[in-house]
């Protein structure tokens, strides 16, 4: 089957900073370095990687020709790609000594992406969104209602998105702070969801808690977007919900020990070796 991404395709502009910038304080950086990210081409990315046929839809500007080579160079389908009248979006992100992060984007043309209609998609297939994007509402009622399973990332979190979305999708992604931030505004949430936890590991919700796998990381950023791309792969290739929870975890745990978000994503020779296959 097909896994369709719609999601953003940024320049992620990394500075690797002694600690994350406090307001008013001007900081010398001690390297930066550029590639592709967007949680959308991550979450392509780490799918592709992990065995899916994949096809991104999403905008880039007319400066973006460099980011849409990347994401067919890792076997992503880039035909559903448009260029419009605005710049390619951006993201600033600080990557401080522990690996953690803080990140700013420019949404630029990921807000300027056509409704897309499914026309060529099986039952089956799958959807999968998160929240960088125009139009994520319209195409996950319009995929529901093709019959491909949705699946949505709340990432950055907004719980306005979510209750409008709820509807449509077939499973939820959060993270730790983002389900306390879905439970405080919701008594009762119907569908399937997932929480990662970081060095907790994660949770499908009523299926499995599993570990994390212990590693030393050095830059988490796109670690999420990893596990998304992953988790929906291991699904669409008919793994139970437990085995493509522990792909999901193996792979995130791989990623963050490299540096960047698109170029990090682990192969799927690499999670195989890990899980002992
Ligand atoms: O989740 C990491 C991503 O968030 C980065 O690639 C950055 O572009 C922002 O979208």
């Amino acid at each position: 089957m097909t896994v369709w991404c719609l999601g953003s395709i940024n320049a992620d502009h990394f500075y690797t900073v002694p600690h994350l910038v406090a307001p008013g304080e001007t900081l010398i950086v001690q390297s930066h370095s550029k590639g592709l990210g967007g949680k959308g081409a991550n979450q392509s990315v780490a799918a592709a990687r992990a065995g899916a046929n994949v096809r991104h839809i999403g905008a880039v500007g007319l400066d973006g020709e460099w980011a849409v080579e990347a994401l067919a160079g890792f076997g992503v389908d880039v035909s559903r790609i448009v260029r419009v009248d605005a710049p390619t979006a951006h993201a600033i992100i600080q990557v401080d000594a522990n690996g953690e992060n803080a990140i700013l984007v420019h949404p630029g043309a990921n807000m300027m992406i056509p409704t897309p209609d499914f026309a060529d998609a099986f039952v089956g297939d799958t959807l999968l969104l998160q929240n960088e994007t125009s139009g994520t509402i319209a195409a996950a009622r319009t995929a529901k209602a093709e019959g491909l399973r949705v699946v949505y990332s709340a990432a950055p979190f907004d719980a306005a998105t979510v209750r409008e979305i709820l509807p449509f999708i077939d499973l939820l992604l959060v993270n730790a702070l983002e389900n306390a931030a879905l439970e405080t505004e919701f008594s009762d949430i119907a569908v399937d969801r997932v929480v990662t936890r970081g060095s907790d590991g994660a949770e499908w919700i009523g299926v499995a808690k599993l570990p994390a796998h212990a590693v030393q990381a050095v830059d988490t950023t796109g670690a999420g977007d990893c596990f998304a791309g992953t988790l929906v792969a291991a699904l669409d290739q008919g793994m139970s919900r437990e085995d493509a929870l522990r792909r999901a975890i193996i792979a995130s745990a791989l990623q963050v020990t490299k540096k960047g978000t698109a170029d990090a994503m682990p192969l799927k020779e690499d999670v195989d070796r890990l899980i002992g296959l």
